[in-house]
């Protein structure tokens, strides 16, 4: 793993006319896992608060910064008609629906280091200044626009793709909504100039457009060309149309609310102190918005790197597009009212712990290309299995035998190893951290798992509480039984820091009981060497404690 680049990732940032429910804290949650697992691979704190660019914080350790951005995109015309429905201004609406994004993202253990709204001033003004570079470079011009405006996605689509929709001709193919015929005076960007270069990236980077499913997506509807697309909209005396950022020197028009949107990754790192950051590491969201990020953004930021003031961007590495949560195969959506909403959550962080939750959706969430049920069965089964009878149930197992024969202290090992825990821990490891770099989230959490498993099959094995009866007549298993606890509590020790980005406080109380809460400035690398220089230290106490996952009955209801 590369740990001498910054890393920075990012979500989408959601509109703010619908309250955050399960799609946002998932795509968050991903994001804020993976920053917590990056943070952890170059010694930095793990909720991100030593990032310097954070008020009142200390430098960042030497190891590369990380960066985790997310936010909410205020411009959509839905805002100001939502806002009117309950007598508000847009940008009170705006604003009391950012709140619930943030209280949201607060009750998830989200460790964003900054959350943008695009109708602060610092994002305006840099999408003015970025707008003027692309029309000095010659990529934008005025044109003539008739299209199919899809209504609940804010956007225009082609003729293609809005007669074969899935829900029959001249609809939404995410909502099946009708879509609207318009013709507007637009400016244009000239995205099919880049058509050739965009191929050429793609087909050069492999990573940047994962997972590899959705990348041959993209690939296909590139082949068939690339139009020009129009960036504004016109403003009229419809106050809907004067909600937006104005093309610059043109108040005829409003910036089309995708372009500025897009633009917010770049804003919020376009400033002192933070410009190392850019390129971003991964921008990280769903299925639907993977166009707007793998080819209409690469091509601005390819246009806007040949003016002069700007210089070379790079691009982002990596684009990926999860799939969705859905309920009987029907995605999630306010027009569907099918969604898992933030109460439902709530009860069942308050019922099995926020961690749990976190678990659930990260090792059964839609990562991949297929799209994920949230199911009560499977969340209570995934629960006692990691958790429960897992993780939580191997810490108390081995606690206990430490309190029992050792006095509650960590016994010494042996020079010689007597089993093969000390390697597989450190393979795991590794591939976990292999996993993290493809952004195979849930597979490099599942490592860890693995590992458990590993240690209870071991004790099972060599069974140390039989040893320990042994004891008073041959003293000399004494050496072997110390040994034996040892390799467990020490792959405990590493599978919970495996574990800490999907469970941070759950993972913390662990390494605490354990007495090997992890020194600020040590890489991952080093803190997971088995027996190593930060490993369990003999006479260290390990504290009993309670039960870290109380075990579910299956038959219990969902939490209400
Ligand atoms: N504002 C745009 C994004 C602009 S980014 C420059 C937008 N906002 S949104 O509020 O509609 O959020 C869409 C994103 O929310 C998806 O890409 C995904 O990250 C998340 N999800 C919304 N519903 C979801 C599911 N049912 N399942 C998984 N994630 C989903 O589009």
């Amino acid at each position: 793993m590369t740990t001498d680049r910054p890393y920075y990732i990012t979500t989408p940032i959601y509109y703010v006319n619908d309250r955050p429910h399960i799609g946002h804290c998932y795509t968050t949650l991903l994001a804020d896992a993976a920053a917590r697992f990056q943070r952890l691979a170059r010694g930095l704190d793990i909720d991100g608060k030593d990032e310097p660019t954070r008020a009142g914080s200390a430098p960042a350790g030497p190891a590369g910064r990380v960066f985790f951005l997310t936010g909410t995109d205020e411009h959509a015309d839905k805002v100001v008609t939502s806002g009117a429905e309950h007598g508000v201004s847009p940008l009170e609406w705006a604003t009391r629906n950012a709140d619930q994004f943030r209280a949201a993202f607060a009750a998830m253990n989200f460790s964003q280091d900054d959350f943008i709204r695009t109708t602060e001033d610092r994002h305006k003004t840099r999408v003015h200044g970025y707008i003027r570079q692309l029309q000095a470079g010659g990529d934008i011009y005025l044109g003539d626009y008739v299209g199919w405006w899809d209504e609940s996605q804010e956007e225009y689509l082609t003729e293609t793709v809005a007669k074969d929709s899935k829900f029959g001709p001249y609809t939404s193919p995410v909502t099946g909504r009708p879509l609207v015929k318009r013709t507007e005076k637009n400016y244009f960007f000239r995205l099919s100039k880049y058509e050739t270069a965009l191929r050429a990236h793609i087909d050069a980077h492999p990573e940047c457009i994962l997972p590899e499913a959705r990348r041959n997506e993209v690939l296909g509807r590139l082949r068939q060309g690339l139009q020009d697309v129009p960036i504004s909209r016109a403003v009229t005396d419809d106050p809907t149309t004067q909600w937006g950022i104005r093309m610059p020197d043109d108040p005829g028009h409003r910036v089309y609310v995708w372009i500025e949107a897009l633009c917010n990754y770049l804003t919020v790192v376009d400033t002192p102190g933070r410009k190392d950051l850019w390129p971003a590491s991964v921008h990280v969201m769903a299925k639907d918005i993977l166009w707007f990020h793998a080819v209409i953004w690469p091509a601005m930021l390819m246009a806007l790197s040949r003016t002069e003031n700007i210089g070379k961007l790079g691009l982002p590495s990596t684009v990926y597009a999860h799939s969705y949560w859905v309920r009987e195969g029907v995605k999630m959506s306010k027009s569907l009212g099918n969604f898992v909403t933030l109460e439902v959550l709530k009860a069942y962080a308050d019922k099995y712990s926020l961690d749990a939750v976190r678990w659930y959706l990260l090792t059964q969430g839609p990562l991949g290309a297929t799209d994920a049920d949230f199911s009560h069965a499977k969340f209570i089964e995934v629960y006692n299995a990691d958790l429960a009878n897992g993780v939580g149930n191997c810490a108390s197992r081995v606690s206990n035998m430490i309190a029992k024969y050792f006095d509650g202290k960590v016994p010494e090992r042996a020079p010689t190893p007597i089993s093969d825990v000390g390697t597989v821990a450190q393979d795991l490891a590794a591939e976990a951290a292999r996993c993290q770099a493809k952004f195979d989230l849930d597979s490099g959490l599942l490592r860890a798992v693995s590992l458990i498993s590993r240690v209870d099959l071991y004790i099972n094995e060599t069974q140390p509480f039989k040893l320990a009866k042994r004891l008073d007549a041959e003293p000399q298993l004494r050496a072997t039984l110390g040994h034996i606890l040892y390799d467990c509590a020490e792959a405990i020790r590493i599978a919970a820091l495996l574990l800490m980005p999907a469970m941070p406080q759950k993972m913390t109380e662990l390494l605490a009981k354990w007495g090997s809460t992890p020194p600020a400035g040590v890489p991952l690398a080093d803190l997971v060497q088995f027996a190593g220089p930060y490993g369990l230290n003999p006479g260290t106490a390990i504290v009993k404690g309670e039960a870290l996952f109380m075990r579910a009955d299956p038959a219990e209801p969902p939490p209400a």
